[in-house]
């Protein structure tokens, strides 16, 4: 594997690549890595293309300060995971490579409903940021595709936004959710959970199970509310929210009937950890 610490020096390679004819796959990490984000990488090894993962952790993206400090950062463990599957490039630049002063990388997009919701409630700037690092991460890859997670549903629904509105011509490809055996949703934040935290963590995709097989013999609003309840009766659990949504809008429904897809998703402080899960319902 090759690793890439300044954009120079990442460009000329992929120049060199790209006059082979090769195409690239670009994978976006805050690293601590884990099997869901490898299974990003391995998707793109399925497309063929030369896969690039990049590892920043992006400050402008967190709305606590406290969050950023204690992100996990594992650079040495991360680049074996990356040389296990065979990744052919590792992007991992300084602050100062991604933001350089005098650069402006500030977005204006206008995201609609789509960035107001959900985490976009909770997480005021994150989603600013993160279409920030993502759009100036893009112009220093120059990928042809775009591998993300359906782990943080509203993130890639927003870059889809962002690629149609700056006419990008990138694929964006979405991959599944990776589970511990238990059903915990891998993240880079459950190593932060303390042994009870950990058990008590499977709630959150147990419930989201539960809604999706009582989807068709019981009402949104029952769901909602049988959800709401066990987790507001676990000690040491502040739930920020349990929604039902159009898969499109993101905006809640009250029956799946009349949309095209729709999506369970939650969002809840384990202790001090704030943990994420979604599950497609249609
Ligand atoms: P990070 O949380 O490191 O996630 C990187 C990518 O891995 C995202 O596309 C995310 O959806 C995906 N991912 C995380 N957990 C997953 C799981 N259990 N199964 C499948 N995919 C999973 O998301 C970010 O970083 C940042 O916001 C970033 C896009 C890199 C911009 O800074």
């Amino acid at each position: 594997m090759l690793l890439f610490k300044t954009l120079n020096d990442l460009q000329k390679h992929i120049t060199l690549l790209k006059q082979k004819g090769s195409t690239i796959g670009f994978v976006p990490t805050m690293g601590a890595l884990h099997q869901g984000h490898l299974s990003l990488i391995q998707k793109a090894k399925a497309y063929k293309d030369v896969v690039v993962c990049s590892i920043f952790v992006n400050p402008t993206q967190f709305d606590d300060a406290k969050d950023l400090e204690k992100y996990p950062r594992t650079l040495g463990r991360d680049i074996e995971l990356l040389e296990q599957i065979n990744t052919d490039i590792l992007f991992a630049p300084s602050v100062h490579e991604v933001y350089p002063k005098g650069l402006d990388t500030s977005l204006s997009l206008d995201f609609g409903q789509l960035d107001k919701v959900l985490e976009g409630a909770f997480r005021l700037g994150h989603f600013d940021g993160m279409a920030q690092v993502v759009k100036r991460l893009l112009d220093m890859v120059t990928p042809d595709r775009l591998y993300m997670g359906q782990k943080d549903y509203q993130q890639f629904t927003i870059v889809r936004s962002m690629l149609e509105q700056i006419n990008l011509d990138i694929e964006l490809i979405v991959c599944p959710i990776k589970r511990e055996q238990d059903g915990l949703a891998m993240s880079s934040r459950n190593t932060r959970l303390n042994v009870k935290e950990r058990e008590q963590a499977t709630l959150l995709s147990e419930l989201l199970f539960y809604t999706k097989d009582n989807i068709k013999n019981q009402s949104i609003r029952a769901l909602k509310k049988y959800a709401l309840k066990r987790l507001s009766q676990e000690p040491n659990f502040k739930v920020d929210y349990f929604e039902i949504v159009d898969g499109k809008t993101l905006q809640e429904i009250d029956s799946i009937e009349n949309v095209d897809s729709a999506i369970a998703c939650t969002a809840v402080f384990v202790g001090e950890i704030r943990l994420i899960d979604n599950i497609i319902l249609k």
